[in-house]
């Protein structure tokens, strides 16, 4: 059944679009359907990053923020009804995956979904300003969650339909007006004059025009593809914990992001899909919040740099931690999983590495993830893995500069399959499975398409 639901178990970045890549390559060699990549939540906020091998050898890096990343395979693409759509960037992701892949799929945009404008960018940057010491998120700065405060707000969302309809400058000059309170308080009120219209007008009334024939009843058009047996797989972006309810609040982003969530506006049956959790060895995050196994240490410190750990939509350096198989166990059963994706085990090669497998909270060990995540202290488990891969550069944060010298040694693991990886690693994954209680289906052993080792 290659339907699947892909979501990230940590605090984003763990490699969904790599996994998803990869999940459609399957898809591929299973059937000649159509394959469908659908984004359900977020928005911009998302950096996806892909490498992908050309015809020529060489490694081509693609980053999705507004599009599915499916732009890298000829998938179908879709845009789900709570996903925050950024029109501006969408069309720039597509245009590029037009010139460098030759996309020439079809683009499936629901009319409910709303639209993200260049004033819910400004107003994030307001209402970031205003937030100070603990209360700090450090949000990508998108408009995220000015956006989802006019989706819940209702009358201020601009939903797909009305702006590729000729209604589009009336509803736009209407929803500034009822914003215009808002807009003078976060001294932007020059947003709410007609120049600023015009200007928003300008940029979007050619993109509106070549995106009008991709809206559509996206809940029909998917089910009717289910019903032809074609392939559905659910891009999620960011990780279950920066998901709106269970993530840290208030560091956390403003949308629902667990598997099961887009089911019901897509109009899909949980039972027709496998949901899987990708999962990056060790966590990191990026902007603000706590993460309990926060490694301050040389792991840390060389895993952030020789891993490339910084952000794909903003640049920041991403903070490492060890691996907490508290949070991962958490966001398997939250998200219902079905089976892990492994990501980055290469990246860690060579160094001791210890596990978090349990917290003190307030003097007493849990296995469980409170909602106050601040007034917890890791508790590591007293093994140490360590595990060798292959001599060669430690420094991997440029992939396609160390493509050419390790692409044989990733190949040959491939090939081998689960007995070839060393014991250490081995041991981990094993002793991960008892713990976690959902089992590791694959481990990529480096970033580019088909770097993934089945187990
Ligand atoms: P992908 O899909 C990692 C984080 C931001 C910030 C918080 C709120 O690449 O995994 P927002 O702009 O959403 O209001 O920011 O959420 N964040 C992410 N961190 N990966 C992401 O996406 C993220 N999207 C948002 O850094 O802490
Ligand atoms: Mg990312």
């Amino acid at each position: 059944m290659p339907n699947t639901i892909v979501v990230g178990l940590q605090w984003g970045d763990e490699g969904k679009a790599k996994i998803l890549d990869e999940l459609v390559q399957e898809a591929k060699q299973i059937n000649n359907k159509r394959i469908w990549v659908v984004r359900f939540q977020g928005g911009p906020n998302a950096g996806h990053t892909m490498y992908i091998p050309m015809p020529d050898g060489k490694l081509i890096r693609f980053v999705a923020h507004a599009a599915p990343s499916g732009l890298t395979s000829n998938s179908e693409i879709g845009i789900g009804p709570n996903v925050a759509f950024d029109p501006e960037r969408f069309i720039k992701e597509v245009e590029e995956a037009r010139s460098v892949f030759g996309y020439s799929a079809g683009i499936h945009i629901s009319e409910r979904t709303g639209i993200l404008f260049d004033y819910h960018r400004k107003l994030d940057a307001w209402q970031e300003s205003l937030r100070t010491g603990d209360s700090k998120i450090g949000t990508t700065g998108s408009g995220i969650g000015p956006f989802y405060m006019d989706n819940a707000n209702r009358a201020t969302r601009i939903t797909f339909a009305e702006y590729v309809s000729d209604n589009f400058h009336d509803i736009l000059s209407k929803v500034l007006e009822q914003k215009s309170y808002e807009l003078v308080a976060a001294r932007i009120s020059s947003l709410v004059t007609g120049k600023y219209i015009d200007e928003l007008i300008a940029v979007h009334d050619p993109i509106r025009k070549e995106l009008r024939k991709c809206a559509c009843e996206l809940e029909y058009r998917l089910r009717e593809a289910l019903e032809k047996g074609e392939n559905i797989i659910l891009e999620g972006a960011q990780g279950s914990m920066l998901d709106i309810d269970m993530g840290t609040n208030p560091d956390q982003t403003s949308s629902h992001l667990l598997a099961t969530d887009p089911l019901g506006g897509l109009g899909l049956p949980r039972k027709a899909f496998r949901i899987y959790g990708v999962e990056k060895l060790y966590p990191t995050r990026v902007g603000e919040g706590v993460m309990p196994t926060l490694a301050e240490d040389d792991f840390g410190i060389e895993t952030q740099r020789n891993a490339g750990e910084a952000g794909a939509t903003t640049g920041r350096k991403r903070r490492v931690g060890y691996p907490d198989w508290v949070i991962v166990k958490y966001a398997a059963m939250i998200n219902d999983i079905d089976g892990i994706y492994l990501t980055r085990a290469d990246n860690v090669q060579d160094k001791n590495i210890k596990v978090c497998t349990a917290y003190d909270a307030n003097g007493k060990r849990t296995e469980k993830v409170p909602s106050k995540l601040e007034t917890v202290n890791p508790i590591y488990s007293n093994k140490i893995y360590r595990w060798h891969l292959w001599d060669g550069p430690s420094d991997l944060s440029k992939p396609e500069e160390v493509d050419k010298a390790l692409h044989d040694k990733r190949a040959a693991y491939v090939k081998g399959g689960c007995e070839s990886l060393p014991k250490d690693l081995k041991e981990y994954i094993v002793d991960h499975e008892r713990y976690i209680k959902n089992p590791i289906i694959g481990m990529s052993i480096g970033p580019a398409r088909g770097e993934i080792v089945k187990l």
